[in-house]
């Protein structure tokens, strides 16, 4: 059932969201041969009313880095069906566009993968996902499956999170449902289970004896850019905090998983997350910039926060007094996206030196991907004297030939081509980078996490 036609259905097709991350994201993976004519066939499903050409022409600008040629055989690929989100006459012509497409080119007759990537508002999922049930599953009489992709914000807070779970459940199994988050798409925030478990050198380092602080931080140096009307529903806690930098989070505070089981991960991040103390309101900052509400979606008395800053105690053996910062900004002097892991001072200093700052081991996810530590090292020449310094690892340097997947491309991959990932597993037996993003998928297809700390 992993090969034969597949049908990628954008619902929301006509949104930011769509246009920005996941045309572009499919773009890159049939430029690379994960998407091949014939075999697949993308829909975009929205309500505005537009031929499929003029889906095309608002979606192209957006696609980086080929040759006309390229671009149109990609476009040509995809289709457009206009309709609303909660009656059944757009979905059944929706199923009518997808079965023809199925019967008509398949060469492996009887056989159709469906994905449905849901770019909407979660106030839509559980209308969309009733109607993908009632009009749009891979008929019976086909080998395949019909798998949903969702996104956060997954509810407000623990009711509304429990009771979109629960609605989602009573359509489809968990294995059809995949979660996603981006950043666990991303190549550093990939790199975390290696770099931790795979290197001595931080074994015996990652823990209160040695570390002061982590930061986990986020700034984006724009505002809400057109959505505030979404923002402002949600806040940056919602909108960064409770998913990205707490994913984040977990990779670097949990205990060595059994293996690299999506559940054995899942377990160990489930783990750390209970180990998390209640948040004290002393340790929460919250902002808003200047200037938010002049954005005409946001209403003028909103306090919705577009900054915040939490900290978050974990009580256990390996992590007790030491601080995890979580930060969030919007609108803020810079965009950057960062691990910083403080290491304590080194006891009984002998050289009497001003002082040089503390080593640090920095791990950018963004811009320009690197991770480096920052140490004292003596000054280069006759005197005995000590500076800061940094060991340095720079992918654009270091891997200068090799083009880092954009985070969409890895979650939608994982989605539908486990048996690539397997293929190539076996091939490169030891790359591990690929088995966790399988894993992570994996992983946000399972409910428990959701339920253990929601929002
Ligand atoms: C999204 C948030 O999940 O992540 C946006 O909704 C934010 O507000 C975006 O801008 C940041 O993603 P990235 O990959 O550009 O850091």
């Amino acid at each position: 059932s992993e090969s034969g036609c597949l049908s990628i259905v954008v619902l929301g097709a006509s949104g930011d969201l769509a246009k920005k991350k996941t045309f572009p994201a499919l773009f890159n993976l049939f430029q690379q041969g994960f998407i091949q004519s014939g075999e697949v066939h993308i829909f975009g499903y929205a309500r505005s009313d537009m031929s499929d050409e003029g889906l095309r022409e608002r979606i192209r600008g957006y696609l980086k880095g080929a040759s006309d040629e390229h671009l149109s055989q990609f476009l040509q690929l995809i289709k457009y069906v206009s309709g609303s989100y909660d009656n059944g006459a757009g979905f059944e012509l929706l199923n009518k566009t997808i079965s023809e497409n199925e019967t008509s080119e398949n060469n492996q007759p009887g056989n159709s993968r469906r994905l449905f990537y849901l770019a909407l508002p979660p106030s839509v999922y559980p209308s969309v996902c009733k109607m993908i049930r009632s009009c749009c599953m891979t008929p019976s009489s086909h080998t395949g499956w019909t798998r949903v992709i969702v996104e956060k914000p997954f509810g407000k807070d623990l009711d509304s999170a429990e009771e979109l779970s629960a609605q989602l459940g009573e359509l489809f199994d968990e294995e059809q449902l995949y979660r996603i988050d981006h950043y666990l798409g991303k190549e550093l925030v990939q790199n975390l289970l290696v770099l931790r478990f795979a290197n001595r050198f931080f074994l015996p380092l990652w823990n209160r004896d040695n570390i002061d602080n982590v930061q986990i931080v986020f700034r984006e140096d724009f505002g809400t850019d057109g959505r505030g009307g979404y923002f402002d529903q949600y806040g940056i806690i919602r909108d960064i905090i409770q998913n990205h930098l707490l994913q984040v989070f977990c990779l670097v505070a949990m205990e060595k998983p059994v293996s690299l089981s999506p559940e054995h991960i899942r377990d160990e991040k489930v783990k750390v997350l209970q180990s998390v103390s209640c948040i004290n309101h002393d340790e929460v900052v919250l902002g808003q910039y200047d200037g938010y509400k002049d954005d005409p979606t946001v209403p003028n008395e909103s306090n919705t926060p577009t900054f915040a800053s939490v900290v978050l105690r974990v009580h256990n053996e390996r992590w007790d007094g030491v601080p995890f910062v979580l930060k969030a900004g919007k609108a803020l002097s810079s965009k950057k996206a960062e691990i910083r892991v403080q290491f304590k001072d080194a006891p009984g200093d002998i050289f009497r030196c001003k002082k040089q700052g503390r080593n640090e081991f920095v791990i950018r996810l963004q811009p320009s991907e690197a991770m480096y530590m920052k140490l004292t090292v003596k000054k280069p020449g006759l005197e005995m004297a000590t500076e800061q310094s940094e060991l340095d690892l720079s992918y654009g340097l270091r891997y200068q030939d090799v083009k880092i997947p954009e985070a969409y491309e890895r979650l939608i991959l994982d989605t539908y081509v486990p048996s690539i990932l397997h293929l190539l597993l076996s091939y490169f037996a030891t790359h591990s980078i690929i088995c966790t993003s399988h894993v992570r998928t994996k992983m946000q297809s399972s409910p428990s996490l959701q339920r253990t700390y929601p929002n």
